[in-house]
This record gives structure tokens, C-alpha cells and sequence, in this order.
């Protein structure tokens, strides 16, 4: 047998267990959490939709973020090359190596709107900074997000500092950089978001967001809401974007899979949740939409800021460590494309860097004129930014994700995966969960998001 997988020469490592669970949990934490989580929430009809998205994490999320990091892992690639490695391991096509493709470009996809999302953070570091929502009223604050995604050339110039500090970061190598980041910005978010929790408690609107959150209604779901909720059980989880895959490949064997899995699967559940507590009692106590939309969080929590005490110095940490997240995600997002066209064409990581960047960038005008100049050139209702986030989070991943369901489950060989799940009963729950539940859990979301369309 190929005890230890398959090995690679010259890979970099991560130097410590905790540096890879640092930077898996800062890919995982990001904009998903704290901007996508609530406003689809939102959209969604609240309770139900969240019941809906803890099963997909549960049964499907988690399974399949230990296939993936597995993958890496003892494929050793970057993602085309370690799907290849192992479907050689297991005597089957090398077109399997197709997933992993899928994977490189759905970062590439979703880094080119990621960055968007992650310029208007930043942006607001200094709208904060400067005192500007110091006593605004809600109808001020939804015309400053207003004017700021309305501006094609300011969002494009933020997009574009978010894209050249990523590309800077990726193209020095993830490892130096990235855990500090980590280590100090993640828990100084949950830090600000639990002081935004106890905000929301004096709004005396608290028990009506719980309520929203919690209590299913199931009548409130529309059509595409399970489809929605898996979609973002993919996205929040970083699954199939390729990162957690080229994270594991520079993971060591001692790692336990599942322990650390679950550790990144809670924390990034927790984050999410977290949010929703803060931002929809301040919904309510303003009398705002839920189903608001993207700009959710940026016209929800500068009303708190302005009302607050201390709340410039508040709002100012909190889009700090915001753009934080995003950018230790965006890195992630990035890292896959720049690792293949290292390996595969021998490019410096320099020159690998400064293509993917061109390419986002390019497509990135696409997302940012969705919110201005082209936002009434939609399809079915939806701009060009909808559509790539429909496409990558409700289709690409999940589909992507049955594809590792069913070759880490189904195609590997029991021996190899338990080589990667030393332990008897995580192996014997994971295996019984990747073969059957995951799989199964996917096929059913589609079949009834097909069934809805037709
Ligand atoms: N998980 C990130 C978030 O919730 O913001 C987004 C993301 C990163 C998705 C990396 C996919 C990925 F591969």
C-alpha cells in the first residue's frame, strides 16, 4: 500500500497543526459570515431558511470538507494534479482530475465578486473613521451605501486595493502573514460582534430578532430557499472553491481530519450566527426590510454605530477586522489558481500572481457595474453579479461537491481513506455519511429546485 500517499517534492508545509487550522478557519470566516449569512437570511424568510442551513452543514458541509482537505492532502497537488495522483491511486480515469479544475476556476469566479464586497468593507473603515454616521438617520445611511456602490470608478478603485493586497500576500507565499492575521483579527471580531450583540439587546427589538432567526415558519421559504441554503453551506465552508484543498496539501500527516474539521465547521457556524443576532434586532428596531439585499449589513450596523457610545472607535475596528476576513478568505480563494500555474507551468510565483490577478480584475468590472451602469442589464431579474453568485454557490460547488461525495465515498479505496481517519468510529461515521446522506442530501436539493423551476 501507499502508506503516506502520495509524495511530492518540494512542497511548502504548514509549520504547526495550528497554522493550517488558522488559515482554513480565516478562509472559512469571512464575508459569507457576516455580509451573505444575514441578507439571504433576510431574503429567505428567516427561521426555517436557518434550520435548512445547520442541516447542510451538518450532514453535508462537514462530511465533505474532510473529503476535501483528504483530497489535498494526500494528493499532495494543487487541485487538478491531486485529484489526478489519487485517481491513479484508486485505477480509475484521470478526468477526475476535472473536479479539481472545477474547483481552480470557481475560485477565480468567485474572487472576481468577493473583491467587490470586500472594496465597500474597506471603504467603510474610513467612512467609519471619519465620524460620518455619528447620529444619521437610517434614510442617510441607506443613501451613503447608495452613493458608494453607485459610483463605478470608487468601487472599482477599492475592489482593485483589495485585489493587489491579496495578490501581494499570495505572491509572497500564504504561510507568513496569514496566521498572524488570523490570530489576532478573528478573535477581535467576535469580540466587536458580541458587543454589537449587546447593542442589539438595548434596542429593545432583541427578542423579535431571535424570534426571526429561530422560530421556523415554514410557509416564508420560497422556491429556491433549499437550494439557497445549500449554496451557502458550499460558500461559508469554502468548499469547492479549491482552497481547502490546496490547504491540505500543505497539511501533515498528524493532523486529525475530523477533530479539526469540526473545530473550523463550529467556529464558522458560530460566526454566522453570531451576526444574525447583531444585525436583525437593529432591523427591526428601524424599521428596515430583512429582505433587504447585499447592503444589508452596510445600512444596518452604521445605525448602530452612529448610535452607540463610543461608536466611531466601534465602527472603525469593525470594518477593520471585516476587510480582515475577507482578505484571509480572498487569499484562499486566490491561493489555488496561483499554485497550479506554479507546479504546472513553472511560473514564479510572481509571474503565476500577477495573471490571476489580471484575469479577477477584468472580470471584476462586471460585478461592480451590476450595482451602477449595467444594473438594469439583468437576466431573469438578475445582474451580473446575481448570476455569478447563483451559478458558483447554488450550482458549480454543490455539483462539484457531489462529484468529491462520490469519489472520496465511493471510487478511493477504504484503506486509503482510513489512512487519512486513523480512527476507527470517525471513520466509520464519516464513510456511512460520504456515501449515502451527503450524496443523496445533494441530489434531493437539486431535484427539488428543478422540480420548482419547471
Ligand atoms: N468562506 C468564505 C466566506 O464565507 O466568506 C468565502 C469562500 C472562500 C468561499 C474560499 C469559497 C472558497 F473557496
Amino acid at each position: 500500500a501507499n502508506a503516506g500517499g502520495i509524495p511530492a517534492a518540494g512542497r511548502l508545509n504548514w509549520s504547526t497543526r495550528m497554522a493550517f487550522i488558522l488559515a482554513a478557519t480565516g478562509s472559512a470566516v469571512g464575508l459569507g459570515n457576516i455580509w451573505k449569512f444575514p441578507y439571504i437570511t433576510g431574503e429567505n424568510g428567516g427561521g426555517a431558511f436557518v434550520l435548512l442551513y445547520l442541516f447542510c452543514i451538518a450532514l453535508i458541509g462537514i462530511p465533505l470538507l474532510i473529503a476535501e482537505v483528504m483530497i489535498g492532502r494526500r494528493g499532495k497537488h494543487s487541485p487538478p494534479d491531486a485529484m489526478r495522483a489519487l485517481a491513479k491511486e484508486a485505477g480509475v480515469s484521470r478526468h477526475w482530475s476535472l473536479v479539481g479544475w472545477v474547483g481552480v476556476i470557481t475560485g477565480f469566479l468567485l474572487l472576481s465578486f468577493y473583491l467587490v464586497v470586500a472594496g465597500w468593507a474597506v471603504s467603510y473603515i474610513f467612512t467609519a473613521g471619519t465620524g460620518a454616521f455619528n447620529g444619521a438617520s437610517g434614510d442617510d445611511i441607506g443613501a451613503m451605501f447608495g452613493r458608494l456602490v453607485g459610483d463605478p470608478v470608487a468601487t472599482t478603485v477599492w475592489g482593485s486595493v483589495v485585489l493587489l493586497i491579496t495578490s501581494a500576500i499570495v505572491i509572497k507565499g500564504v504561510k507568513q502573514g496569514l496566521e498572524r492575521a488570523v490570530t489576532t483579527m478573528m478573535p477581535g471580531l467576535l469580540v466587536l460582534l458580541l458587543v454589537l450583540v449587546g447593542y442589539a439587546m438595548t434596542t429593545g427589538h432583541f427578542a423579535e430578532g431571535v424570534n426571526f432567526m429561530f422560530n421556523p415558519d415554514f410557509s416564508k421559504l420560497t422556491g429556491t430557499s433549499v437550494l439557497v441554503a445549500l449554496g451557502h453551506a458550499f460558500f461559508s465552508l469554502s468548499l469547492a472553491g479549491g482552497g481547502m484543498m490546496t490547504y491540505g496539501s500543505y497539511l501533515g500527516k498528524d493532523v486529525s481530519l475530523g477533530k479539526t474539521v469540526l473545530t473550523i465547521g463550529v467556529l464558522d457556524t458560530l460566526v454566522a450566527l453570531i451576526a444574525g443576532l447583531a444585525i436583525f434586532p437593529i432591523v427591526f428596531a428601524n424599521n428596515l426590510e430583512p429582505g433587504a439585499g447585499p447592503g444589508l449589513i452596510f445600512v444596518t450596523l452604521p445605525i448602530a454605530f452612529g448610535q452607540m457610545p463610543m461608536g466611531q472607535v466601534v465602527g472603525l475596528l469593525f470594518f477593520i477586522m471585516l476587510s480582515f476576513a475577507a482578505l484571509t478568505s480572498a487569499i484562499s480563494l486566490m491561493e489555488p489558481a496561483v499554485s497550479f500555474l506554479t507546479e504546472k507551468k513553472g511560473y514564479s510565483r510572481l509571474k503565476a500572481g500577477s495573471m490571476t490577478a489580471a484575469g479577477i480584475w477584468v472580470l471584476s468590472l462586471g460585478s461592480v457595474f451590476s450595482f451602477n451602469i449595467w444594473q438594469d442589464h439583468t437576466l431573469y431579474g438578475k445582474t451580473f453579479f446575481d448570476v455569478l453568485d447563483y451559478l458558483t454557490s447554488s450550482w458549480i460547488m454543490p455539483l462539484s461537491g457531489l462529484a468529491m461525495a462520490v469519489f472520496t465515498g465511493w471510487v478511493m479505496k477504504k484503506t486509503s481513506t482510513q489512512e487519512e481517519l486513523p480512527n476507527g468510529m470517525t471513520h466509520t461515521l464519516w464513510r456511512f455519511l460520504i456515501r449515502y446522506i451527503t450524496p443523496v442530501g445533494i441530489l434531493a436539493v437539486f431535484l427539488n429546485a428543478i422540480g420548482v423551476m419547471g
